[in-house]
Formats: structure tokens, C-alpha cells, sequence
């Protein structure tokens, strides 16, 4: 069995820099690429007040947050990936992009026997994996929001995915990182997703076609169901553009209404309204 002590992850966005937070409370080296400054300054920022809210509510020391934020190296280039045991892909959900991330980490990542795992919401990993020259080695890690909090994350195998690198993955998740591990195979949407989005796409059908208002269909949900949130502020945030493309993801492997986008949610992606990210969504964050 691997011990992994260097990781990387690829994309420091909502997902990216959650992971990059729960790998260095885990006392794991971590490398984080992103695109440009820019990105990687908003990922730092995304990590460094996430920690600060744990040292605010007590889980953590000032000494425990300094130490985890030493642990993460920062670069825009994937050189820094060349020497970890496992890396995962949290790049923006649209298959061209992470594609394209898997090609670069089989050039990139020097040890044939690491673990290249990917977030993917929704993709098949297959898709991902033959985009490398070592599908075998390719496995779905696909963990929730907020990473830190959130106890989740599915394993999914595809077919080509080798019995080694599935247990491996598995042991990193559960004894490393400490998450609850469940199985899924490789189809669009995997376990909870297939569950989930269609049941947020329904209250944004309710909501469009004026049956009930964004407050009631949110408090019937937490009051009358015991959510922790509605599913309106679930979209928002998890971010809207990140659902829409879920949707479509299941939408174009099942071909079932029950997953199709409803117009409200494609005109909100369209006009930048992407929930709590954007300031915007079926609430306002704004003030
Ligand atoms: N990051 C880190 N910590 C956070 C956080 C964040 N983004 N948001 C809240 N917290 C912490 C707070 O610091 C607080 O900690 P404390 O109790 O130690 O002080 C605790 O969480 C509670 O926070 P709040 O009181 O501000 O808010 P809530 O009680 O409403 O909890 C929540 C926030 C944990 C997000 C809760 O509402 C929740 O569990 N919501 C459901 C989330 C969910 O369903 N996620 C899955 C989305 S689906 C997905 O990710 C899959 C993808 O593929 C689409």
C-alpha cells in the first residue's frame, strides 16, 4: 500500500481550494496549480479565511492554521506537480478543460505509479482517463461542498481503473483524510448527484412556474425536512454554472427530462448569476 505524502491539487476555486485545506490539516505536502496569479492569489485568499474561521470557532490553533498554510506551495505551472504521489483535478466542470488538465498531468507527473484522481461532479472517469498514457492509475475522488466540513467522498472506478490504485485512493481518502468513502461506478452523476440534481432542478421548475416562492420552497425543505438548507441557497451554493453543467452532464448520458436544465437556470448562468460566488443568485449576497 502507498503512503502519500505529497499531493497536488489542479484549480484553487470554490472545490480546488477546499481540498488543497482538508490535504494540509492532514499534514500532507501540498502543490496548487492554477492558471495565473490572479487565480491562485483568490485560491490563497479562499484557503487562508477558510482557516481563519476554523481558529475563530475553535478548531483549530493560530500555530495549527500558520503550519497548515506552510504545508501549500502556490505555482501556475504544472513543473511543481512532477514529484507527487497523487494529485486531483478540480478544474471548472466542462470536460474539455479537465481533459486537457489529465493530458498534462501524464506528461508531467514523473511517478508511474501515482495516483491522478479528479473531482468531477458529474464526468465519467473514463472520458478522463484515456486522455492519459495510464488509465489504470486514473480513479474519481469527488468530494462536496464545503470540502472541509462536508464527511463525503465517492470513490468512482472506472473500468480500466486498476485494483491497486482504487484501494489506494480509498485508504488516502478515509485513513489520511479522514472523509466517509462510498462507491460508485462510472456513470454521469455517480451516486448523489443522480439523487440530488434532480431533485434542485424541481424547485427551480416550482420557482419558475410561480407555484411557490424561493423563501417557502427553502424553509419547507429545512423546517418541514430537517436539510441543513433549502435547495434554492444549496444552488446557490454550490454555484449555478457548476449545476447547470451537472445537469447537462446527466441530460446528455441519460437523455431523461428529469435532468434537463429548466430555462430559469440557463438564463441566470447566462446573466452571470451564479449564487454565492457571483453575489447573485436566487439570493442576494451583496450587503
Ligand atoms: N467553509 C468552511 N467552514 C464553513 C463554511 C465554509 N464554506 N460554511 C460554514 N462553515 C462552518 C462555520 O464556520 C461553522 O462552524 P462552527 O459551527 O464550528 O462555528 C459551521 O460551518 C456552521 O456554519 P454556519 O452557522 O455559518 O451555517 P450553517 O449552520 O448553515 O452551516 C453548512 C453551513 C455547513 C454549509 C450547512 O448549511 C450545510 O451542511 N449545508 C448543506 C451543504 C451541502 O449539501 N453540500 C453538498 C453540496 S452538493 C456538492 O457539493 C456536490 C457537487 O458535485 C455539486
Amino acid at each position: 500500500m502507498m503512503t502519500v505524502h505529497r499531493v497536488g491539487v489542479v484549480g484553487c476555486g470554490l472545490m480546488g481550494s477546499g481540498i488543497a485545506e482538508v490535504m494540509a490539516r492532514a499534514g500532507l505536502d501540498v502543490a496548487v496549480v492554477e492558471l495565473d496569479e490572479a487565480s491562485l492569489a483568490a485560491g490563497r485568499r479562499r484557503i487562508t479565511s477558510s482557516l481563519d474561521r476554523a481558529v475563530r470557532s475553535g478548531k483549530l490553533t493560530a500555530a495549527e492554521r500558520d503550519d497548515a498554510l506552510g504545508r501549500v506551495g502556490f505555482d501556475t505551472g504544472f513543473d511543481s506537480l512532477a514529484d507527487r504521489q497523487l494529485v486531483v483535478e478540480a478544474v471548472v466542470e466542462a470536460e474539455p478543460d479537465k481533459v486537457h488538465v489529465f493530458s498534462m498531468l501524464d506528461k508531467c507527473v514523473h511517478d508511474d505509479a501515482a495516483i491522478l484522481c479528479s473531482n468531477t461532479s458529474s464526468i465519467p472517469i473514463m472520458k478522463l482517463a484515456v486522455a492519459t498514457t495510464r488509465p489504470e492509475s486514473v480513479v474519481g475522488l469527488h468530494f462536496f461542498n464545503p470540502a472541509p466540513l462536508m464527511k463525503l467522498v465517492e470513490l468512482v472506478s472506472s473500468l480500466l481503473t486498476s485494483d491497486a490504485t482504487r484501494t489506494d485512493a480509498e485508504a488516502f481518502a478515509r485513513d489520511t483524510l479522514g472523509k466517509h468513502v462510498i462507491h460508485s461506478p462510472d456513470r454521469a452523476g455517480f451516486v448523489v448527484n443522480a439523487l440530488l440534481v434532480p431533485y434542485l432542478l424541481s424547485a427551480i421548475r416550482m420557482l419558475e412556474s410561480g407555484f411557490a416562492t424561493a423563501e417557502d420552497i427553502d424553509i419547507g425543505m429545512v423546517d418541514g425536512c430537517g436539510h441543513p438548507m433549502g435547495p434554492l441557497a444549496l444552488l446557490d451554493l454550490i454555484g449555478l454554472d457548476t449545476a447547470d453543467s451537472v445537469a447537462n452532464c446527466l441530460y446528455e448520458e441519460f437523455k431523461e427530462p428529469t435532468y434537463a436544465p429548466p430555462p430559469l437556470l440557463s438564463r441566470m448562468v447566462e446573466g452571470g448569476l451564479l449564487g454565492r460566488k457571483s453575489g447573485r443568485g436566487f439570493y442576494d449576497y451583496r450587503t
